[in-house]
């Protein structure tokens, strides 16, 4: 089989610094605009005015998402988080720009701004963006008032029925304001790729792309490189240095582009396992000044897809071990916060996960920054509909004009990255049932070679093999949404094309929730709004984990999986969902309509649920099960064992409640109170191991596992004593007083002996004392309607959690309480650090 290769590449983020050596006022400055901003709510005649007198409206700090404060409500859909994401809303803020600015270019950089957003500068319209997830970037220059006060204004628009997830509302990402010099690198201008790379030397390309708009004649360009830590900082000496270009006939108001290219001795390769980074410094003068100084991170690896063998990175082979990841972060809503994601990433890598699919849109910056970093290999996904949408105000009103401009954005903003591995031009996309589907796929994966050549094109098909007819060919690489059983199916009919698992399992369960009797129905396990953990329920499209396993076992040529999902998200409630369209899902018409039937009965329920079931890790990040199921296969090297359910069934004495274990071993025996209830071994398409005619008496479940007959790894469930007393624990005590940093404080409710007692559901109250604040608890229930900002929140099954938020400029120590009638109450310190 011919491999299909990538040029091999080297990519990063754009990250600007403003260099010491440089003169002051003419370097780039590339500053926080966060600060200080003011929110209202609805639709004020004259929001655009600087005349406005919004000293009343709120004040805040970006990044800020007005969904996530809710209230929830009932009558809102599940289907997008039951919260008041939508509608108009402003924000506004005024600043002086230094005297000394004049001359210089002004640029606002905004990272997401869910949606529809217009941008006035002293009351002048300077731009927009509409579609949510692309960043953008406004130049301010001509409107602005040097040595005076200026006031920005922005209006977001948020159309109801435009997702079918939580979107979230706001301007809920990062805002920059970056100074230039009329001569300078453009937005996101400059792309480095390692065309040739060998053990003792990398060939790295820059191409930069400037910007004059002034009236410089000539200029020079030079870029050096040099290597990152671990913390992205540099170290040593400049690795390479390239000649100087020079360039003469610079036209006044022209964009220019250059490229240099030096070599790397002896790169040290990026891969999930060792993320060595590089960064490529590039300087622009004018007449012997620095003008303008650009850093760009990267990476140095080769990528390919192999149709008969999967995925190779550096030339070697690497099963992708992926999930899908929705933008929001639970509690916090779909507001940024870098911790809070670096905490994601933390507890998926603990897993074993080495890739994300960002679905179905481009990630915040920070995102990829943290991929790069951490060692994730990312599919970046650009939309979840074209023309034809999915709900009624959706991207298929903006696709027309749009699309060409988004999906640019997001490969120019994104393609230094090391981490991403391949671009999806779209989930599901319903023009794969079009006949003339494939000419919208080609014309969008052509787009995106035109800004990259270096990686592959990709989409999310849900109709691989029942709707062949040539979408399949317009991208590079075949996503399967679901259905591994026809993997060798498509494999045969198109034996060259590369086939991945873009959407897998889809498996629902709610942590610490068991159903009996335990079916191996799919459709079974459902109770009180709530899914068994024993993960065998699924909705009819999807399966349990183990039926992926298999396919991927049996059919190698598959590059691997991205599980739906990582974490729960907040949102899409299935199977409690009343509102989705998923119906979409089934090709065959009397499936459909079987599907449309049962959601009109479901919409006659009171349904509470408003996120989602399909989390292998649940919504405020504690793990459910599945966890240790995946961890047992991405992490075969791993002693681990895990049994459930847990052993607290009083009312279930005397009665058959099966036992499974999920383990890196190969063999296992089960104990019940020292007695053994048999050893089992897994057979080579046997994923966990069960136990299903146990009958229940209180007391200890002991599971001894083997791995090619040694011992391996136990595991001990015991029945816990009654509730007695909270446990704090915090992920992070030692954090930094930057007004972002983040501690997620866990409580337990345990029994005497300090055993976490499940089916428990005391009430918590968490208070803060010290230089920090709460801004959010969750415990992981999908149908609480209790505000993710209450001090006030039961455990789910044993569970809470506090998310604590350090202040700006204010360090010392912090002190975190939880409290709980007839339990006490305790304290964990954090250490808030300048
Ligand atoms: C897929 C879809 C996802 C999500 C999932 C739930 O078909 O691509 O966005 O809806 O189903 O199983």
């Amino acid at each position: 089989m011919r491999p299909i290769t990538l040029l091999p590449l080297t990519m990063a983020a754009l990250a600007l610094t403003q260099p010491a050596h440089a003169d002051q006022q003419s370097v780039r400055e590339r500053a926080s605009f966060n600060a200080d901003w003011r929110f209202m709510k609805g639709d004020p005649s004259g929001g655009a005015d600087a005349a406005l007198d919004d000293a009343k409206w709120r004040k805040l700090d970006l990044p800020h998402d007005f969904g996530i404060e809710g209230p929830f409500k009932q009558e809102y859909q599940g289907e997008t988080g039951k919260l008041p994401w939508w509608g108009v809303a402003w924000y506004r803020k005024k600043f002086t720009l230094p005297a000394g600015d004049a001359g210089r270019r002004i640029h606002l950089d905004i990272d997401g701004a869910m949606s529809h957003a217009t941008v006035w500068v002293n009351g002048k319209r300077v731009g927009g963006w509409p579609y949510g997830y692309t960043s953008f970037r406004v130049d301010l220059t001509e409107h602005l008032k040097p040595g005076a006060e200026n006031t920005l204004a922005v209006r977001l628009d948020n159309p109801p029925d435009s997702s079918r997830w939580y979107p979230g509302g706001g301007i809920y990402r990062n805002v920059w304001l970056v100074k230039t010099a009329p001569l300078h690198v453009a937005h996101n201008g400059t792309f480095v790729t390692t065309p040739i790379v060998k053990a003792d030397a990398a060939t790295v390309d820059v191409q930069v792309t400037l910007d004059n708009k002034g009236a410089a004649t000539a200029a020079q360009v030079s870029t050096a490189l040099y290597a990152l830590d671990a913390a992205g900082r540099r170290t040593g000496e400049a690795l390479a240095r390239s000649e100087a270009s020079a360039l003469t006939k610079v036209g006044a108001g022209r964009q220019i582009l250059l490229a240099q290219s030096l070599e790397l001795k002896q790169p040290r390769f990026w891969s999930p396992r060792t993320p060595q980074r590089y960064v490529a410094v590039t300087t622009v003068s004018e007449q012997g000044r620095v003008v303008d100084e650009v850093e760009t991170p990267f990476g140095v690896r080769t990528v390919s897809f192999d149709a008969a063998r999967g995925f190779f990175l550096n030339g070697e082979h690497v099963a992708i071990q992926g999930v899908c990841m929705h933008h929001d972060l639970g509690a916090l809503g779909a507001a940024l916060n870098v911790r809070a994601l670096e905490r994601q990433l933390e507890i998926l890598k603990e897993m074993g996960v080495n890739a994300i699919r960002t679905t179905h849109n481009p990630p915040a910056p920070e995102m990829l920054d943290l991929a790069d970093r951490m060692g994730f290999l990312i599919v970046e996904e650009a939309f979840d509909a074209w023309r034809l949408g999915k709900t009624p105000n959706d991207y298929g009103l903006l696709y027309d004009e749009w699309h060409e401009k988004d999906l640019r954005a997001m490969v120019k903003r994104d393609r230094n990255h090391p981490s991403v591995i391949m671009w999806s031009i779209g989930n599901e996309i319903r023009e794969q049932g079009e006949p003339e589907g494939w000419k919208m796929a080609a014309h969008l994966a052509d787009i995106v070679r035109s800004e990259d050549r270096t990686r592959l094109t990709t989409a999310g098909f849900n109709h691989v093999v029942s709707g062949y007819n040539g979408f399949q060919t317009a991208v590079d690489v075949v996503g399967f949404n679901y259905k591994p059983w026809e993997y060798p199916k498509f494999h045969q009919s198109a034996p060259q094309i590369p086939v991945i698992g873009s959407e897998t399992a889809s498996t629902v369960s709610s942590r610490g929730e068991y159903f009996f009797p335990v079916s191996d129905d799919k459709s079974k396990g459902q109770a009180n709004f709530q899914v068994s953990s024993y993960d065998l329920t699924a909705p009819p499209w999807a399966s349990a984990p183990e039926l992926e396993f298999k396919g991927l076992d049996d059919n190698p040529f598959v590059a691997g999986e991205f599980v739906w999902t990582g974490f729960d998200y907040l949102g899409e409630p299935t199977p409690y969902n009343a509102d989705t369209t998923n119906v979409l899902n089934f090709t065959d018409p009397a499936a459909r309509e079987r599907a449309a039937r049962e959601l009109k009965e479901l919409s006659k329920l009171n349904i509470p649920s408003r996120s989602s079931y399909f989390g292998i890790v649940d919504l405020a990040g504690f793990k459910k099960d599945r966890f240790y199921l995946y961890q047992a296969r991405w992490r075969p090297e791993l002693p681990m064992a895990h049994l459930l359910p847990h052993w607290n069934w009083p009312e279930r004495v005397g009665e058959v409640t099966p036992v499974h274990l999920y383990t890196s071993g190969d063999e296992a025996e089960l104990f019940l109170n020292g007695q053994s209830l048999g050893r089992k071994k897994r057979g080579p398409r046997d994923y966990r191991l069960r136990w299903d005619d146990v009958v229940y008496k209180p007391g200890t479940l002991r599971a001894v596992t083997y791995k090619q007959g040694k011992p391996w790894a136990e595991d001990t469930v015991q029945t816990t004593g009654k509730a007695a007393k909270l446990s704090l624990t915090a992920d992070r005590d030692a954090l930094l007083a930057d007004g972002k940093d983040l501690s997620f404080v866990t409580v337990a409710i345990t029994d005497k002996e300090g055993r976490t007692v499940p089916r428990t559901s005391n009430p918590v109250r968490f208070s803060v004392s010290g230089p920090a604040e709460l801004v959010a608890t969750d415990n992981g229930d999908a149908t609480s309607h209790v505000s993710f900002q209450s001090p006030e929140r039961a455990a789910f099954n044993g569970l809470a959690l506090a998310i604590v938020r350090t202040k700006s400029g204010k360090a010392g120590p912090i002190v975190v309480t939880a409290t709980s009638e007839g339990l006490g109450s305790a304290k964990v310190t954090l250490n808030s650090k300048p």
